[in-house]
């Protein structure tokens, strides 16, 4: 009932609030509820989060127009978004996802001739469990892109499959390419959170904080994490800053700028902790 009266208020909200948009054009392709996901439902949390993501881009970009730029797990294409000024002049967004009906979604919502949508035929056993169980490298040229984005994704991906494709991040970046990948951090700020943890909602999020406890192994990783309520694993990943370093390393990557995220109970730009990366 309460969704329901949402998604009514919802439609006739955003087809009004469009026509008031007067500085933030590209906030018209926020879609509507039932294809708002990645963990944030509300449009104002939509567009607030757009907003963060594009604050970042732009801080991350040396050439702010003409990039090709590439998001992995691009979802209902919340960066697509917070992408479209970055890719004007002759740029291209390329989204990739494991999910079809996202990617079907996205052809129908971005119409704009420089946006490319692939779907990749691997399972993640939380959003495609019946698909390829073998990894793929991305149909992605080598040295090809300016910038790779990845919200929400390595937050998802076991060990072996965080290790395949941090590799394919490396590979497809050009020399001077960045890529912005948030991850749930363990580290030291998470172990001096753990003694302030409760029942009660986050100071800054409105869950639980002790489902953001991350003390399950996942797949007996020393270093891949799950939270006690997960079913799988890949419902919610975290990794230790040891793990994150060893990953980087093997992959040729390095950290080139750190936000840390609210998550754990400290003021950050955004939930989750975000690394930008550059070639090593
Ligand atoms: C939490 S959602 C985030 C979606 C989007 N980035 C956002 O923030 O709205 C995680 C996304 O990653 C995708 N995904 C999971 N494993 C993947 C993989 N190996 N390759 C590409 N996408 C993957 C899922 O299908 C899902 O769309």
């Amino acid at each position: 009932m309460k969704d329901k009266l949402f998604t009514w208020v919802d439609n006739i909200f955003r087809k009004v609030d469009r026509s008031h948009l007067r500085r933030t054009k590209n906030l018209r392709l926020i879609p509507d509820f039932k294809n708002r996901r990645g963990g944030k439902l509300a449009y104002g949390e939509w567009a607030h989060v757009i907003g963060i993501f594009q604050t970042i881009i732009y801080q991350t970009l040396v050439k702010k127009t003409g990039n090709q730029i590439l998001d992995i797990g691009c979802g209902t294409g919340l960066l697509g978004i917070a992408l479209e000024p970055f890719v004007y002049d002759g740029g291209n967004y390329t989204g990739i996802d494991v999910m079809i009906e996202d990617i079907n979604f996205c052809r129908q919502n971005f119409k704009m001739d420089n946006y490319h949508f692939i779907h990749l035929d691997v399972a993640n056993p939380t959003y495609a469990s019946d698909q390829s169980k073998q990894l793929k490298p991305w149909p992605i040229a080598d040295d090809s892109h300016d910038l790779l984005t990845a919200l929400s994704v390595w937050t998802h991906l076991s060990e072996k499959d965080a290790s395949f494709y941090m590799k394919e991040v490396h590979r497809v970046l050009k020399k001077d390419g960045k890529a912005i990948i948030t991850f749930f951090c363990l580290d030291e700020d998470y172990e001096q959170s753990l003694s302030k943890r409760s029942d009660a909602p986050g100071r800054f999020h409105n869950t639980n904080q002790n489902d953001w406890i991350f003390k399950v192994s996942a797949y007996g990783s020393k270093n891949w994490f799950t939270v006690p309520s997960a079913s799988i694993p890949e419902n919610a990943i975290g990794v230790t800053r040891k793990g994150i370093d060893e990953l980087l390393k093997s992959s040729g990557l390095k950290i080139s700028q750190y936000y840390p995220g609210n998550w754990k109970e400290n003021p950050g730009v955004f939930f989750q902790d975000i690394f930008v990366l550059e070639k090593a």
